[in-house]
């Protein structure tokens, strides 16, 4: 069905065994984000349209709580704006009653000038809250998969991520097994990840 390139995440795997890095949080602003590899010569517009969430790891253990949301896909296109380079609709679903209420937010995202891969993102949410992250593709075939490790500060708290993306709701699972691999050796263990349900979205 995919045509994904089984090979290509293999070389990765290798070429990332000894990297390991262990990402703590002890300051408040996204100090890391400068460290972590972008994807070389990273296309952009290869990278737009849709992607589907699949699992979301917590650099520290005590951030790893029961992720409050489902069904979370964002669409990322050229923005029409001068100041944004992209802009992104972010879809998921709340269930604070049990009850599925869907959400539409919008994020600005800036590209950074040091790499394509390296973004800011600016989330509008519908409270009129606006949420700054940082977010680096790290790793990508573009057509079926991606590693996105993320950043925040809320409340002086900083919150590091790693995050497997899919362009299909229910992707490969032997592709999934191989980047949970490649997202361990990023310091993210896999006691940390939450797996985004996607079920009846
Ligand atoms: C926090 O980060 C800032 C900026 O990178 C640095 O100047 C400061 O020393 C750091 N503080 C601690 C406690 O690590
Ligand atoms: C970067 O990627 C483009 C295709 O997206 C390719 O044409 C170009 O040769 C690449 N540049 C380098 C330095 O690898
Ligand atoms: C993604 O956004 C683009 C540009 O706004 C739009 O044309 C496209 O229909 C959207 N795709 C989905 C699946 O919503
Ligand atoms: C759940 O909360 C939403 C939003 O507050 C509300 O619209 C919906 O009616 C609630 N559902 C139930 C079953 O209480």
């Amino acid at each position: 069905m995919s045509s994904y390139d089984l090979r290509s995440v293999l070389s990765f795997l290798v070429l990332l065994s000894a990297f390991g890095t262990c990402f703590g949080q002890a300051n408040q602003t996204c100090i890391h984000t400068e460290l972590v590899t972008p994807v070389y010569n990273f296309s952009v517009d290869s990278f737009l349209g849709t992607w589907y969430a699949h699992t979301i790891y917590s650099g520290l253990a005590q951030d790893a709580t029961p992720l409050g949301f489902r069904c979370l896909s964002v669409n990322f296109s050229r923005s029409d704006d001068d100041i944004f380079d992209l802009t992104a609709e972010e879809r998921y679903f709340t269930f604070p009653n049990g009850t599925d209420i869907p959400h539409v937010v919008t994020d600005d995202i800036t590209i950074s000038e040091k790499s394509q891969a390296i973004w800011k993102v600016m989330t509008f949410t519908e409270d009129g809250e606006t949420l700054e992250a940082d977010s680096v593709v790290v790793q990508t075939d573009y057509t079926n998969w991606a590693l996105e490790f993320g950043c925040s500060v809320r409340d002086n708290y900083r919150y590091e991520t790693m995050q497997i993306w899919s362009r299909v709701r229910n992707p490969d699972p032997e592709v999934v097994a191989i980047l949970e691999l490649l997202v361990n050796n990023y310091g993210f263990p896999p006691a940390n990840g939450r797996l985004v349900d996607h079920l009846n979205c």
